[in-house]
């Protein structure tokens, strides 16, 4: 990542930690189990897309950039992924004992408060965006909470997540891959970029244009996701590898092999670029995000 992105990710970071710093943690096994999901690492890429969408759209109208609203959509954003990573994990769903490095929340907890620590963080997520913390027309505030609970239901996150479930018994084509790929991993990513750019006041020009960036780079970084599944290890990752194959999921690389999904991951950058040219350098932090999603080791 560039300086400005890695000190936006330290951003978001910080925030998640003062947001959990108001409560007594310790006193609280649940709360305890949020803040150990949420407060332990992972890149930041969504809060660091709320962002920096913020800020290109405010380059271009010309008006302030809000880094307050855009931090508290940031870790509104951050929260309701960590919710989903927990769930992710689960013995029912991946079976992943390890995340971010550490030992995942429902073997650090146990599978019921890891349950329950992924239905608060995504509640606590909503009550950010309606709160007076954000200092946003109630309209806007509105629209926010719409963008995030669609890509966050059924025809977004876990909606996916049932079709990649539903993959494990079946041979998926490439369509029906983008179809799970938009849903599980793309919608939340779209979702960051619109948030931080219906924030700022984007029109809908600028929406559509973001809208379209967001959407390449969504798909690009899930099947970044699969390859590094596949070539990497789970020190790297700080996450297991190798368990795609092993659990049959469906992706691009099993269906494509590595090095056509490869290709496809540069071409998708190159596309999600693209939709950002009328930008000019305004939209530099979110190519940089893009170049990030397809290059990354971790
Ligand atoms: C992991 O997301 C889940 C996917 C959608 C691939 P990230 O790779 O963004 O996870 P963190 O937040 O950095 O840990
Ligand atoms: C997860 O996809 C997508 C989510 C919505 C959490 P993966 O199952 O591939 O994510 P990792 O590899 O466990 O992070
Ligand atoms: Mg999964
Ligand atoms: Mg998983
Ligand atoms: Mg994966």
């Amino acid at each position: 990542m560039s300086d400005s992105l890695f000190s936006d990710a330290e951003l978001v970071s910080t925030w998640l930690e003062r947001h959990f710093a108001s409560e007594d943690v310790a006193a609280n096994r649940l709360l305890e189990a949020m803040a150990y999901a949420a407060l332990n690492g992972g890149k930041r890429l969504r809060g660091c897309l709320v962002i920096s969408a913020g800020r290109c759209v405010a380059q271009i109208t010309g008006s302030d950039v809000r880094m307050d609203n855009l931090l508290s959509i940031a870790g509104a954003v951050e929260l309701l992924h960590a919710y989903s990573l927990i769930h992710d994990d689960l013995p029912a769903m991946d079976d992943a004992e390890l995340r971010r490095g550490k030992p995942a929340t429902h073997i650090a907890f146990d599978e019921a408060t890891a349950i329950l620590a992924g239905d608060a963080l995504q509640t606590q997520a909503f009550s950010i965006l309606a709160s007076d913390e954000l200092a946003i027309a109630d309209d806007v505030k509105i629209a926010l909470v719409a963008t995030l609970a669609r890509a966050s239901g059924v025809a977004g996150m876990a909606g996916g997540q049932m079709l990649d479930l539903q993959a494990e018994d079946k041979v998926l084509d490439v369509a029906e891959i983008r179809q799970m790929q938009d849903l599980k991993t793309g919608a939340l990513i779209s979702a960051s970029v619109l948030m931080g750019a219906q924030a700022q006041g984007a029109t809908d020009e600028m929406l559509a244009a973001l809208a379209s960036y967001a959407d390449k780079l969504g798909y690009a970084f899930q099947i970044a996701d699969d390859l590094l599944d596949a070539l990497s290890d789970a020190e790297q990752l700080g996450k297991p590898a190798g368990r795609d194959a092993e659990q049959n999921k469906a992706s691009l690389v099993s269906l494509l092999g590595l090095e056509e999904a490869q290709q496809i991951t540069v071409q998708l950058a190159q596309d999600a670029e693209q939709a950002l040219s009328r930008f000019g350098s305004a939209a530099d932090d979110l190519v940089a995000l893009a170049r990030f999603a397809v290059n990354r080791s971790y």
